[in-house]
């Protein structure tokens, strides 16, 4: 099975050249719309979210909220919500792209902490279907804007947990609890979580209605393996749902468990810190069969009584990860020999169109695209860079066919935290993105032009 063939199943490729996506050529993509060019895969975002909500079906009662954050352009959001998805929005801009997109604030979660009174705002006027609270002085300004629109919040508490249970088994994950996941939420271990509840459920306007934690995906820790992010998420999940009984036990009614996101789509995950090489490396991912177990049993443990909660997913990176690809156009090849030899494959598009390779290490695996298939060519190692002064490296050391100026090569497993992460580094444009469907491709974000990236200038003059 090709590269191609291991990240997403609706990517077709000839040996490792990808020569379509969808049923549409990459020929004929670039073509009609140049490179760089970001491909959205409908139909991928559609299996994705089926894969998801099969699997979740022992989980019965749940829902599905997309998290915008992976990636914000309009006809994802379509596609998620056609698919029956909530939607999950971090901050005020999300909110309102969701909005003007026509998502009803009933299908809205709402998250993020130290949330503005503007950003509430919006959300109380637009009577989302709840906001996760992230701290006690949140429950306060909310209240008090509630009052004011004469309306009812649904609330779900943020909680931050002990984690006592996961550290003893890996006490690496200590860092990643510090800087990572302390700011989020009210503490079951000090005390806060209980006052922020309280005091939700005794405003006039808010109604409690359960707790939110969000494990996230682990693939930036050095150790990740997907029997460690398994652990996390079950014994986040597990910890939360102890904390709902001993809330239940209270005369605290939880109906909803919110676990967040945290699962990436595709079977493999290309993980590596820019600089240290070995992007060869494809980890395995766990499925959403594994994901959807490790939820349910951290719930088991956790939950007592026979009523069953709601469990809500939040997942960005899993329903987009695999879901688009970025069809780059090699501008030039360079042998050195100094100080080791190396080829490098310079490209049309740069680490600046996704830097969430730096930060976050996830790589993306490159395969020859077009109608050149690689057995003609022999593979030698590479680095495959892009064009500006960065630390561009697109892929470190990898075997690649001996490409040529012109040649186009694919980018894959850019769906989720690749163009929102962009910037506009040495003035470089951000690519086009356009949405295939079957034999059918259509332009949903055009190419930025020089004009934009001045557009906000204003004269001091
Ligand atoms: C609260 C919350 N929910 C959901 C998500 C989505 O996570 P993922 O893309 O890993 O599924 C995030 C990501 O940061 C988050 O912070």
């Amino acid at each position: 099975m090709s590269v191609a063939e291991m990240v997403s199943n609706r990517i077709a490729a000839d040996g490792l050249a990808v020569t379509a996506i969808e049923n549409v050529k990459v020929t004929d993509l670039v073509a009609e719309y140049g490179t760089p060019l970001w491909v959205i895969s409908s139909n991928q975002i559609r299996d994705n979210f089926s894969e998801l909500a099969e699997a979740a079906q022992t989980l019965q009662p749940f829902e599905i909220a997309y998290s915008i954050k992976a990636n914000n352009n309009r006809s994802v959001l379509e596609t998620m919500r056609a698919c029956g998805a909530l939607v999950d929005c971090s901050s005020e801009w999300e909110l309102k792209i969701a909005l003007a997109a026509g998502v009803p604030g009933s299908a809205i979660i709402l998250n993020g902490n130290g949330k503005s009174e503007s950003y509430l705002q919006v959300a109380v006027d637009a009577g989302v279907r709840q906001i996760n609270v992230d701290s006690l002085k949140e429950v306060q300004r909310l209240e008090d804007l509630a009052q004011q629109a004469d309306r009812e919040v649904d609330c779900v508490v943020r909680v931050k947990l002990s984690y006592r249970e996961l550290l003893a088994v890996d006490p690496s994950y200590e860092r990643t609890l510090r800087v990572a996941e302390a700011k989020f939420g009210s503490s079951i271990v000090n005390g806060d979580a209980d006052r922020t509840i309280d005091a939700i459920a005794q405003s006039e306007r808010l109604n409690f209605r359960g707790l939110s934690h969000h494990a996230g995906f682990a693939g930036y820790r050095a150790n990740y393996t997907p029997d460690n992010q398994l652990l996390h998420v079950r014994e986040c999940a597990r910890e939360m749902a102890a904390y709902a009984t001993v809330l239940r036990g209270r005369g605290t009614e939880v109906e909803r468990l919110d676990v967040g996101g945290g699962l990436r789509s595709g079977r493999n995950v290309l993980l590596s810190t820019p600089g240290d090489g070995a992007d060869v490396a494809l980890h395995p991912l766990p499925t959403a069969e594994d994901y959807i177990k490790a939820i349910a049993a951290g719930i088991t443990a956790g939950w007592a009584g026979d009523n069953r909660p709601l469990v809500q997913f939040e997942t960005g990176g899993f329903q987009v990860a695999n879901a688009v690809s970025l069809i780059t156009t090699v501008q030039d090849v360079k042998e050195t020999e100094h100080p080791t030899p190396r080829r490098f494959i310079t490209v049309d598009s740069a680490m600046t169109m996704f830097t969430s390779r730096g930060s976050s290490r996830v790589g993306y695996p490159v395969a020859v695209a077009g109608d050149r298939a690689d057995d003609r060519y022999e593979s030698v190692p590479v680095e495959v860079v892009g064009p500006t002064c960065a630390y561009d490296s697109i892929a470190e050391d990898i075997l690649l066919p001996r490409v040529e100026p012109g040649d186009l090569l694919m980018l894959m497993n850019q769906g989720a935290y690749a163009e929102v992460t962009s910037t506009q580094f040495n003035a470089f444009p951000r690519p086009a993105v356009v949405i295939v469907d079957g034999k059918h491709s259509h332009l949903v974000r055009r190419r930025e032009t020089l004009e934009d990236i001045v557009s906000r200038e204003v004269s001091a003059s």
